[in-house]
């Protein structure tokens, strides 16, 4: 059993989470019991500091790695409200996009428009008027029909629009098989070994009111090692440079996409992305000068490796199931509508009693949300001082992919975003009440 009482403790994956004096988990420099008890629970909150920190590492790792015209975009798919694109302007982000939700919350928080990238494998007709008369910079383009619709609403508006081609590199990096997206059979873009990547190459150079920048590629999510980014890197070369020798084409940009890993338990390895980035960047100067091609302007996409331990999400634990033989359930006032990611990929997370920290954990648990389905957990195989109805349960690294895949399944209100800015703590989007819950209903 683990062995607490100090500050070694393995649990504490992040220096962002703490213990206090009076044995609580602290988030930020905050007493997470403290903010259970004033803000309520569910409740996400979310390290504004540790953000900015992560944005910055990008920028400069990119920069220094990449040059002048790098940029990473932050995929707020990962996480998207509006105070999150506020803060990515600051920080002289990109974004990346994928629906029209997104767009236009990210337009309401005055998100310069020319910095952001609208992917997805099926925008329809409306998703494109949309974004093209909100002035977006590029779209991700992922198949023939999008670019000629891309294309017929740049002509009707007499404009020509910024595109890159997203294309799959062949990649199967090592990550959970839903989240790997390189691989040729995806749903994802146009493989370079079917030959059909330079086709649409071909196909997008042709029509007249599309301007073709360059290619995208993105392998995957949670990907811990550095070589499947080297690999991809060196294949989107390659290609850009056969592109050149086929079409004269000489290729702009190439967007790495996002993926790089986060430590959800204390076995897995903290990254050093900086370093990550500078070897990717030691790997393009070379392939270039191999290809004898000029360096394109590099792109990334992070999500989950800028906001993932920039959160952590408060429940109060309820009942507490003893099966003998079997195991011990202990169920939280959440689940799977504010976390689905246990339900939908067995995904591994950390799990403490806030207001317990330091104390022996004496009983393996399963944890439980309160939603009616059996599937409904947080996760399994937990270590807990035997918790009691009204302990603070804290689940960490929820930073990415919590709020923005939350539901209101069986009812469930949405919990709050509550920011930490060093001594100060703000409500970035508020909880849902009854009424928001029957608002659209006739
Ligand atoms: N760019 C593209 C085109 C993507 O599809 C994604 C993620 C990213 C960037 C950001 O990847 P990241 O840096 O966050 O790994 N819901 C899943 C993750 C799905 C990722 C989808 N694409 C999860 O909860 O693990």
């Amino acid at each position: 059993m683990i062995d607490l009482m100090n500050k070694t403790d393995s649990r504490l994956l992040s220096d962002n989470v703490n213990i206090n004096g009076e044995g609580h988990l602290t988030f930020a420099g905050h007493d997470t019991v403290a903010l259970a008890k004033e803000h309520g629970t569910p409740l996400y909150l979310l390290d504004e500091k540790r953000i900015r920190e992560r944005c910055r590492t990008y920028k400069n790792a990119m920069r220094e790695a990449f040059g002048e015209g790098s940029q990473p975009l932050f995929a707020s798919k990962s996480l998207s409200f509006r105070r999150i694109y506020e803060i990515m302007a600051e920080e002289g982000m990109g974004t990346d996009i994928v629906s029209a939700g997104e767009l236009h919350t990210a337009k309401i928080a005055g998100f310069p428009m020319e910095n952001a990238y609208f992917h997805g494998n099926n925008k329809t007709d409306e998703d494109i008027a949309f974004a093209i008369d909100s002035g977006i910079g590029y779209f991700v383009c992922d198949n023939i029909e999008e670019l000629r619709a891309i294309d017929r609403a740049a002509a009707e508006r007499g404009t020509v629009q910024n595109i890159l081609l997203r294309i799959t590199p062949g990649i199967d990096p090592h990550t959970l098989a839903k989240i790997n997206t390189g691989k040729v059979d995806s749903k994802f873009g146009a493989a370079i070994e079917t030959g059909q990547a330079a086709k649409i190459t071909g196909q997008a150079l042709a029509l007249p009111c599309i301007k073709l920048c360059g290619f995208h590629c993105h392998i995957g999510s949670q990907i811990f090692e550095v070589e499947p980014f080297l690999d991809a890197a060196r294949i989107m070369l390659s290609f850009a440079a056969e592109m050149q020798s086929i079409y004269g084409f000489v290729t702009e940009k190439i967007n790495l996409g996002g993926g790089m890993g986060v430590r959800y338990l204390p076995e897995h390895p903290a990254i050093d992305y900086a370093k990550n980035i500078a070897e990717i960047g030691r790997v393009i100067k070379d392939t270039c000068a191999e290809l004898g091609i000029e360096q394109p302007d590099i792109l990334m996409e992070p999500g989950r490796s800028i906001v993932a331990d920039a959160g952590m999400t408060l429940y109060t634990a309820g009942t507490l199931k003893e099966i003998s033989g079997f195991r011990t359930y202990v169920s939280v006032d959440g689940g799977m509508a504010d976390n689905p990611r246990y339900a939908l990929y067995e995904a591994p997370y950390t799990v403490m009693l806030a207001n317990r920290a330091t104390e022996k954990c004496d009983t393996v648990c399963t944890v439980a949300g309160r939603c009616c389905e059996s599937g409904d957990l947080i996760q399994e195989g937990v270590a807990l001082p035997r918790p009691r109805r009204g302990d603070t349960v804290a689940v960490l690294t929820t930073g990415a992919y919590n709020f923005s895949m939350a539901s209101n399944y069986n009812r469930l209100p949405r919990p709050p975003v509550v920011m930490l800015d060093g001594d100060r703590c703000y409500v970035a989007v508020r909880r849902e009440t009854f009424e928001d819950l029957v608002r659209n209903d006739m």
